[in-house]
């Protein structure tokens, strides 16, 4: 199978040698080529560069790609796309004055989706996560993370993860597992947290280790949730087992969960709307990604990570859509591009850059995908005809993806 794309107006985030993140002020740097050619073979980027120099190639598909750009599909490093049913219900009760943690505390929340998973079959909650799965693809989401953590007993948290293992060997992409089984403190153990926090160290992962389920360990570190020492038990627990952790920190309070992550080495830290100077100390010149998810501020009202501090303290950042039926029930990550620019006053190259190589970072797959390099697969984003990649966030809300390419085959 081989494909050649012509006349492409820009071909973005073209990397000969892709770093594994960029940071700081390399932030603001998005490679292009203008008037570009495309080579792609056996579903990896083969060659690439400009026009003139675009080699003469017969009995390959063609695809004239005048007036439209070409960059590597988004990567989406935080979803919770395996979830049944909806929290619609919540919404509405949002929109009339409740917060999050209000409708945590009436039990509803994560504990309402735990009761609604709970009486899903695998085969009903497989097709509900697929159906989801294809809709982002279809938004331009070319890698994907995705968790357990709606589960909360030891048979659920299992069916999310096996569920996640199905959509791994169905679908062409690549998809990073991670076990959240510390997402809430579920019903049953509500006087017992060490009960089940045993249950998860002791029962579960090593379970999950044995049918290999699970790529990372998440935790959400927050107040009323699990506390820092938790989060460093568990994360403890994964890394003997050689499963990193990629945490929910800082998403309403600073407890000190970044520090723990970093000295941890967690592969990302997730959320940060509330982050303080020493947080910045501790993650800056680390191998921790620090990740925003504006869709969950816009949907909950809640801060915006501050990506402009963090950047020009020199860290790295990338941009996930934390895709859940709570906090942002919405998957399409050029909504996450738009809002960075809009409301975290992050550049398009800042943007793009943690959409792409820096969210294939934030889950370990940074040498398959997230930049148009020699060798990577050829998961890509055709657009409309745009004036520029600046369009992609400035005319927020429109759809400006034409086609998407999965290991160079078109996803429909
Ligand atoms: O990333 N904060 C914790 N977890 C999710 C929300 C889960 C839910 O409300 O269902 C998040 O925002
Ligand atoms: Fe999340």
């Amino acid at each position: 199978m081989e494909k050649l794309f012509i006349n492409i107006k820009e071909l973005v985030q073209v990397r000969s040698e892709a770093p594994q993140f960029v940071a700081g002020a390399q932030m603001n740097e998005l490679p292009i080529i203008a008037n570009a050619f495309l080579w792609i073979k056996d579903g990896l980027i083969k060659e690439y560069g400009s026009m003139d120099a675009c080699p003469a190639l017969t009995d390959v598909e063609t695809i004239d790609a005048t007036g439209r750009l070409v960059l590597p599909a988004w990567c989406d490093s935080h979803t919770h796309i395996v979830y049944a049913g909806n929290r619609e219900g919540e919404f509405v009760d949002k929109i009339k004055g409740l917060s999050y943690e209000d409708i945590a505390q009436k039990g509803g929340g994560i504990l309402n989706s735990t009761k609604v998973l709970a009486n899903t079959s695998e085969d009903e909650l497989y097709e509900q996560s697929k159906e989801r799965l294809l809709g982002v693809m279809r938004e331009g989401t070319g890698a994907i993370e995705i968790k357990s953590g709606y589960g909360l007993t030891v048979d659920s948290e299992l069916k999310m993860l096996r569920v996640i293992q199905r959509l791994k060997a169905e679908f062409n992409l690549p998809i990073k597992a991670t076990f959240l089984g510390a997402h809430a403190i579920p019903e049953a153990y509500k006087n017992n947290k060490e009960g089940y926090l045993l249950l998860l160290t002791d029962v579960l992962l090593p379970e999950i280790k044995k049918e290999n389920l699970a790529d990372y360990i998440d935790v959400f570190c927050e107040k009323g949730y699990f506390s820092v020492e938790d989060t460093e038990r568990l994360m403890q627990a994964g890394a003997a087992l050689g499963i990193k952790a990629k945490i929910h920190v800082n998403q309403f309070n600073a407890i000190g969960g970044v520090a723990a992550g970093v000295k941890n080495n967690a592969l990302s830290l997730d959320h940060l709307e509330v982050i303080n100077d020493e947080d910045i100390v501790a993650i800056k010149d680390s191998k921790t990604m620090p990740v925003a998810l504006p869709g969950c501020s816009f949907f909950l009202n809640i801060p915006y990570t501050p990506a402009r501090k963090m950047i020009d303290a020199d860290l790295p950042i990338a941009l996930a859509s934390d895709y859940n039926p709570g906090s942002a029930p919405s998957g399409n990550m050029n909504f996450a591009v738009a809002a960075a620019c809009i409301k975290m006053k992050m550049t398009p190259e800042e943007a793009i850059n943690a959409a792409t190589i820096n969210g294939a970072y934030a889950m370990g797959v940074e040498a398959e995908v997230g930049s148009i390099t020699v060798g990577k697969k050829a998961n890509l984003l055709l657009t409309d005809k745009v004036n520029s990649y600046h369009s992609l966030p400035y005319n927020f809300g429109s759809n400006l993806i034409d086609k998407v390419f999965i290991s160079g085959e078109e996803h429909s």
